[in-house]
């Protein structure tokens, strides 16, 4: 199966575009190049920039399992997010021995980040033509639909619907010519903030594979 990356040129240039910002590394996304479905994810945390892969810490291990129980395995779909690289934030954190160390922890991209790393979701959407798009989280969702869409009303909900691209010349997200289809859930790692969510993101991903038997039709 052949499997789909970005060029490096455009690597470089997400590197680039995002380098004044506090976030580190860059994961790329990955995947085949004719995946069942895409994951759009918020971005890459601690786990991801030290291994290189995407969901790979604990959210990924949520995240898999939810694939598993759909029949799909990481090699059949697509993974990526909003943006490549660890946005973080300073943080003070106590050792065992009762000291005091700055460390770094994960924060949300903000609109800045999210736009310098567009062309490459962008890119990665043109080049790959998922059949179907995942919005992991609000992040994933509004940078598709718009800063309108709500996962708590769309979640679980097959949508179709042109999405929105990065256009430098107008230095604004437009809106594409052809529909996707988009099928909204919860991220992962809300699951370990708001366990009462569990309930909703088991319910979506079981919608979710009788979506993909085409038993249900919306
Ligand atoms: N969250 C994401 O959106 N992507 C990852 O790779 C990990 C956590």
């Amino acid at each position: 199966m052949s499997v789909y990356r970005i060029s490096q040129e455009l690597a470089e240039l997400g590197k680039k575009r995002i380098a004044d910002f506090a976030v580190e590394g860059f994961v790329w996304g990955s995947g085949p190049q004719s995946p069942a479905l895409m994951l759009v994810g918020e971005a890459p945390g601690e786990n991801e920039v030290e291994t290189g892969i995407p969901f790979t810490g604990r959210a990924g291990k949520e995240l898999m399992a939810s694939l598993e129980g759909i029949g799909l395995e990481r090699e059949d779909v697509y993974i990526t997010s909003a943006v490549r690289s660890r946005p973080y934030k300073w943080g003070e954190k106590r050792t065992r021995s009762g000291e005091v160390v700055k460390r770094k922890y994960n924060r949300a991209p903000n609109k800045k980040e999210i736009i310098a790393h567009a062309p490459i979701l962008d890119e990665e959407i043109r080049a790959v033509k998922p059949p179907l798009i995942v919005t992991l989280g609000n992040i994933g969702l509004q940078r598709l639909v718009g800063r309108e869409a709500k996962i708590m009303q769309l979640h679980g909900t097959l949508m179709e619907t042109p999405i929105l691209y990065w256009d430098e010349d107008s230095g604004a997200f437009l809106e594409t010519q052809e529909s996707y289809h988009i099928f909204p859930t919860f991220h992962p790692a809300s699951v370990f903030y708001n366990p009462s969510v569990r309930e909703y993101k088991d319910a979506d991903w079981e919608k979710l594979g009788r979506l993909l038997r085409n038993e249900v039709n919306e």
